[in-house]
């Protein structure tokens, strides 16, 4: 019996926040419990050097503030992504900043990083002492200006390298000022360099190689996925995950939401996130790994994806829409 099918009803009888969370601390206290879903048989798969026991991951959002990181995990996520993770705690725009759409199982969010700050992060991740893969999703406060943004960046990376599997540049958030324009040309470039000389550093001074992943939007055409793949190429970056939330509403034609600012995810996203993930993995011709995400709502969603190029998956509106079950759909589908 799928408990979720009977749980959804009430769930979307709160507002998205509170459902969000009321889910979540359920899911908490079943973990807690010893509940875990049934174990769906997976193939395991090398990430960026990482080995997963399957390639279906949690997308970043889900968990802010890496609170749930072993509830989480009791779903059979191959890789689990926390964050986005800001330098300073910050509140995020004001309420309502999530809204559903299930007629067309889609979310829009202008959650605006709400956060409670890299220290509180890494105090959750430490107490989670999770075994599983664990990438911490790093972006820049929105009171920093975009010219310091870099330095934002350092401090997530500093701070969150001896935690995490992976780290990833988060530059594709819609809900932050400008952030968008750090996607392509010198920007870019100059970004990825600064980060990589940071890791080396780093890599140095743990003695352990932690790659780093950028996340982009799906609001890419084919030349700027192709300037994002060679910079990618040329500085070295080890993954990208392809994509973020997009600003494009016409997907939701007549609906009233359409109107809400901020990105669009789910079912609606699909298409656009595909086309980008095709022209990348072309662009790369596999000497970078891409991880596939948008509009994953089932498990041949998520083999699409696969056949696209993307060597791991990432769902996140799915979950709201088919819960825990989607998991080991998409772990079977990826065999
Ligand atoms: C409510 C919400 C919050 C999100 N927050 C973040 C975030 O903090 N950082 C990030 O990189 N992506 C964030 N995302 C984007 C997702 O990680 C994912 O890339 C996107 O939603 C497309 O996948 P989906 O269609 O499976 O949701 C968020 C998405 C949603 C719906």
């Amino acid at each position: 019996m799928d408990v979720y099918a009977l749980l959804r009803p009430l769930l979307f009888r709160c507002d998205p926040e509170s459902a969000h969370r009321h889910a979540l601390n359920a899911l908490k206290y079943a973990a807690a419990c010893g509940w875990k879903a049934p174990a769906a048989e997976g193939t395991p798969v090398k990430l960026m050097g990482l080995d997963l026991p399957n390639p279906v991951g949690l997308a970043a959002g889900l968990d802010k503030n890496g609170e749930y990181i072993n509830a989480l995990s009791a779903l059979g996520f191959g890789f689990i992504e926390i964050g986005t993770v800001t330098p300073l705690p910050q509140a995020g725009n004001p309420q309502p900043r999530l809204f559903r759409i299930p007629e067309h199982h889609a979310v829009i969010n202008r959650m605006g990083f709400n956060n409670d700050g890299i220290d509180r992060l890494i105090a959750n991740v430490r107490a989670a002492n999770f075994k599983g893969v664990l990438g911490i999703n790093i972006g820049k406060n929105a009171a920093t200006p975009m010219e310091r943004a870099a330095d934002d960046y350092l401090i997530g990376l500093e701070k969150a390298y001896p935690h995490a599997s992976y780290i990833t540049v988060n530059i594709s958030s819609p809900n932050t000022k400008n952030l968008r324009d750090l996607q392509g040309g010198d920007e870019l470039s100059k970004l990825l360099e600064t980060l990589k000389n940071k890791q080396a550093a780093l890599h140095g001074a743990h003695g352990r190689y932690v790659p780093l992943a950028v996340k982009i939007a799906p609001d890419l055409d084919e030349a700027q996925t192709a300037d994002i793949a060679r910079i990618v190429l040329q500085t070295e970056i080890d993954g990208i995950i392809a994509t973020n939330t997009t600003i494009d509403k016409s997907a939701l034609g007549a609906s009233p939401l359409a109107q809400e600012a901020g990105g669009l995810s789910g079912a609606p996203v699909r298409e656009a996130s595909d086309r980008v993930l095709a022209n990348l993995a072309s662009a790369v011709a596999g000497k970078v790994p891409v991880i596939g995400a948008g509009g994953i709502l089932s498990g041949e969603d998520a083999a699409r994806k696969r056949r696209l190029g993307a060597t791991a998956v990432q769902v996140y509106s799915g979950m709201v829409y088919r819960g825990p079950a989607l998991v080991g759909e998409c772990v079977g589908a990826c065999r």
